[in-house]
């Protein structure tokens, strides 16, 4: 089934979804390899890249700064890359425009900070509302200029430092994005680069530097948290990466096999690194039939098999805490909360509002629209569920955002009513096949019937 996603999709109460599945690969682990092959000498060798939008903009922004970037001979086949070296990045030609993608936006401005070379990035009307000074104030800190829109946003002037200074930063924020654009940047400085953090986030980056032949020390840092620091102008060699399925997009079968009576669904080959799987206490603690098998063959990153069932699900406090280890999977959380029975708190959730879109805003709308009571704070969501299905019935707008498409797609699957999204177009940018590997689960989607009187 193909069906013309731009036009939106219609979920309908479905019966049990059943089956195993793979879902595509971590997009947070496909843009690092990518960059990374992208910089090392000789060979890298990605299977399992997930081909999402998102991550062929990091593809098509590093060829066009000179690494030798090859897609697949055979769909399913290894990406190859061949790359520049450290420092040895070429000026772009042309404007970069990296679509939707935030982390190819953030980690980018990285890589071009320490690279003696002038470039330009753009992004859809998404991306160019997203904040990005919190990168260009610590990456001016290595000597590069910045020129940004109003608000530090995108479109952006780069001009990279000739002769970059290592810096020491303290995190503001629990970002992953940030701490990577500081690390990347260090790999074409002298010396050492330390990045602190409080909160742990996802440390992708670490993992894979180190793959790469970067050396890297994480250490407790003296006031809470963890200081890591990259040793500047390491010699990278390419290697082979098998990049995992992404727990992020496993959320969403995930949360759909919580929430439809009689479902029993295996996901395998799932990311479950450590700092990704608050979904999954979370999930736990709602009292969903999840079990976890870990692969114990997994290499650079650990992996295993869910395996989830539905029935009923209890309200639970989220605690603020938890939010890094589960940033994109607040949506489809809140999903599970409008089901289960009592009243979901979750706090420190304020990141939320400069994702792809205010989550808090676009859920909470999304939400009441489907007949769910919430109330939103600055920084924090309540969802009053009722223990049985929302009543559904109607037209939710995604605002550019993926993973707000799919929560609701979800929600529908076991509302009372069918939910419709006004536009599926970005669930390409993370999760290109959900119709189909849903639809093979049982899950009832289709194109939205056209508005009458709509041009077609
Ligand atoms: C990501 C980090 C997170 C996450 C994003 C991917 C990454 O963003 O929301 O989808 O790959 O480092 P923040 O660092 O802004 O929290």
């Amino acid at each position: 089934m193909t069906v013309p996603l731009s036009l939106g999709l219609v979920a309908r109460r479905s019966g049990p979804l059943r089956g195993t599945v793979r879902v595509p690969g971590d997009k947070s682990v496909s843009h690092r390899a990518v960059m990374l092959g992208g910089l090392a000498i000789g060979e890298t060798v990605v299977h399992g890249l997930l081909e999402g939008e998102d991550v062929l903009a990091t593809a098509a922004a590093m060829a066009a700064l000179g690494a030798n970037v090859q897609p697949p001979d055979a769909p399913g086949g290894p990406w190859r890359l061949f790359g520049v070296g450290v420092g040895g990045l070429a000026e772009p030609a042309r404007v970069l425009d990296l679509g939707n993608s935030g982390t190819s936006a953030r980690l980018l401005a990285g890589l071009l900070a320490t690279s003696p070379i002038f470039a330009v990035m753009t992004g859809d009307a998404s991306l160019t509302r997203r904040p990005m000074r919190r990168v260009t104030e610590p990456l001016s800190r290595f000597g590069a200029e910045f020129l940004t829109r109003s608000g530090g946003r995108l479109p952006m002037a780069i001009k990279g430092s000739t002769l970059p200074v290592p810096i020491e930063y303290v995190l503001p924020v629990a970002s992953a994005q940030v701490k990577s654009a500081v690390l990347l940047a260090g790999l074409n400085a002298p010396g050492e680069t330390t990045v602190i953090e409080r909160t742990p986030t996802r440390d992708h980056s670490e993992r894979m530097l180190r793959q790469f032949g970067a050396e890297i020390r994480c250490v407790p840092a003296e006031d809470g948290g963890e200081a890591i620091t990259l040793i500047g102008h390491p010699d990278l060699a390419g290697r082979t990466v098998h990049v995992p399925g992404d727990i992020s997009s496993a959320a969403f079968p995930l949360v759909a096999a919580a929430i439809v009576p009689g479902s029993d669904v295996v996901l395998e080959g799932v990311g479950l690194n450590p700092r990704r799987t608050g979904l999954i206490d979370c999930l736990h603690e709602m009292g969903a039939d999840l079990t976890l098998t870990p692969d114990a063959t997994a290499e650079d990153e650990p992996l295993g098999t869910l395996r989830v069932r539905g029935g009923p699900l209890k309200a639970i406090d989220v605690p603020p805490e938890r939010a890094p280890s589960m940033i994109d999977e607040y949506p489809v959380l809140m999903v599970a909360a409008a089901f289960a029975a009592g009243t979901t708190r979750m706090a420190g959730i304020g990141e939320l509002r400069v994702k792809e879109s205010d989550r808090i805003a676009t859920m909470a709308a999304g939400l009441a629209a489907c007949g769910v009571t919430v109330e939103v704070e600055a920084d924090a969501m309540v969802i009053h569920g009722i223990g049985r299905p929302p009543s559904g019935g109607a037209t939710v707008a995604t605002a550019l955002d993926h993973r707000i498409a799919m929560s609701f797609l979800v929600l529908g699957l076991a509302a009372e009513a069918p939910v419709a999204v006004d536009d599926a177009g970005p669930i390409a940018t993370s999760f290109p096949g959900f119709t189909e590997l849903m639809a093979g689960l049982g899950a009832d989607l289709s194109a939205r019937p056209a508005e009458p009187g709509a041009a077609s």
